[in-house]
């Protein structure tokens, strides 16, 4: 009897002790690596694998394009969320924002959703491709974290959950320290989830700090966004407020100048949200299914909503007055593109000065650069395979996991 319960045990015990810890680091860029110190930049998006999770980056040349340099362990693991809708696998965290940069004090951040943690990451002086850890993972204050805010200065990130336990949490982060939690700043947002959450709908979807960094606000894939006051100290109101608005508010942006946000919307097309008085109208965009992700170039003056359903990425021009046009539509192809980045590369040696989007386009397990020069400008400029350089390097990764784009730019 004795021996029959221990059995298990020691089954357990020896297939610990075989499976080897997953590897810190692992090269992309086996036939060569491009030259570190000509990089301008570099682009992250992570695995979200639960069987562990990997940071991965590639350079931005001073051309603008990308190749794929490395895979960083995360010391945590990745999950998906369930999906009773069955409308597809991609898009495993319901949210964007889940990797996130500080350029001021050049870390970069990610979610650990299966382990319910963050990772943060020391941006390399010399070679912004090349990440290194920052002390451990820390708790996220929840489960399934999805999404980050990260204030100007660099000094302060907030987290939000999307599991059984959701809600807010902040730090405070120190590039020697790393991250330390803020008191009085774990906030619920009373929703009835699960962990993993079964969405999209019912789950949090992005979080940001108003431009004056005194609010705090969530979209939540019910129709509204949740806004919490954030006091000199940096904790939070006990209580969030609630603007309702939109069908299913997913990615968050505010409009330059301008007391509003847009959001895209995957239950129509998009949300303007004006912040003055607490009122949303939203536009759709035909043919539509699953607008989720958004950006905005300062060199087009216009918005882009990234559509991961019909792969299409739609530029958006919002008006003075908050009313809002459609000004083009691109079609990527099988890209399945999600969460995507812009930067602007302007390399006084060259003369050479270019706006560029950088999606992660899931559904080909790849990357799609596409240059962003003016109004109604946007053009495919690269693509890049990322499944051939993971399988060479021995890394594993599945579409339907990933997730994250985050941009440096040093140069
Ligand atoms: C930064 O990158 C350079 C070039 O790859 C390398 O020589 C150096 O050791 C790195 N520094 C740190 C702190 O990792
Ligand atoms: C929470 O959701 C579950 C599953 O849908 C449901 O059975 C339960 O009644 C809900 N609880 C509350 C308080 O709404
Ligand atoms: C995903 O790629 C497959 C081909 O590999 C294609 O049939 C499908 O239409 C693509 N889906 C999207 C949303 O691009």
């Amino acid at each position: 009897m004795k021996y029959l319960t221990l059995l298990p045990l020691f089954l357990g015990l020896a297939s610990i002790a075989m499976s080897s810890a997953p590897p810190a680091r692992v090269s992309l860029c086996s036939g060569g690596c491009p030259s570190a110190a000509a990089a301008v930049g570099a682009a992250y998006f992570m695995t979200n694998e639960p069987s562990g999770n990997y940071m991965v980056s590639a350079t931005i040349e001073p051309d603008g394009t990308l190749a794929p340099y490395e895979a960083v362990y995360t010391e945590g693991t990745g999950a998906h969320g369930v999906r009773p809708d069955a409308i597809g696998p991609l898009d495993a965290l319901f949210s964007q924002g889940s990797i996130g940069v500080s350029a001021a004090q050049r870390f970069v951040a990610n979610v650990n959703a299966g382990s319910n943690t963050i990772t943060v990451f020391a941006i390399n002086t010399t070679n912004p491709a090349q990440l290194s850890l920052i002390g451990r993972p820390i708790s996220s204050g929840g489960e399934f974290p999805t999404s980050f805010a990260i204030n100007k200065v660099g000094n302060r990130l907030c987290v939000v959950n999307g599991g059984k336990i959701n809600g807010v949490s902040c730090y405070t982060f120190a590039a020697s320290a790393g991250l330390t939690p803020l008191i009085n700043t774990i906030r619920s947002l009373n929703l009835n989830q699960t962990t993993p959450p079964t969405g999209p709908a019912n789950t949090p979807s992005q979080i940001i700090f108003s431009p004056d960094e005194k609010q705090l606000i969530v979209s939540v894939k019910s129709g509204y966004l949740a806004v919490w006051d954030i006091n000199t100290d940096g904790s939070l109101s006990t209580n969030f407020q609630t603007v309702t608005g939109g069908v299913l508010p997913f990615s968050l942006l505010y409009v330059p100048q301008k007391n509003a946000i847009i959001a895209s919307d995957p239950g129509v097309g998009y949300d303007i949200f004006n912040m003055d008085t607490n009122t949303a109208v939203s536009f759709p965009i035909p043919g539509q299914t699953l607008t989720c992700w958004s950006v905005f170039s300062k060199e087009s003056g216009n918005f882009y909503m990234v559509d991961v359903g019909v792969s299409t990425i739609t530029e958006v021009e919002v008006t003075n007055s908050l009313g809002s046009t459609i000004v083009k539509q691109y079609n990527l192809g099988n890209d399945g593109p999600i969460d995507t980045a812009v930067a602007t590369i302007n390399n006084k040696e060259s003369s050479f000065i270019s706006s560029f989007m950088y999606s992660l386009a899931a559904n080909a397990t790849g990357l799609t650069v596409l240059s962003v020069n003016g109004p109604g400008q946007a053009k495919i400029y690269q693509r890049v395979d990322i499944s051939g350089p993971a399988r060479a390097a021995n890394l594993m990764l599945d579409a339907s996991n990933l997730q994250g784009m985050a941009t440096f730019i040093g140069k």
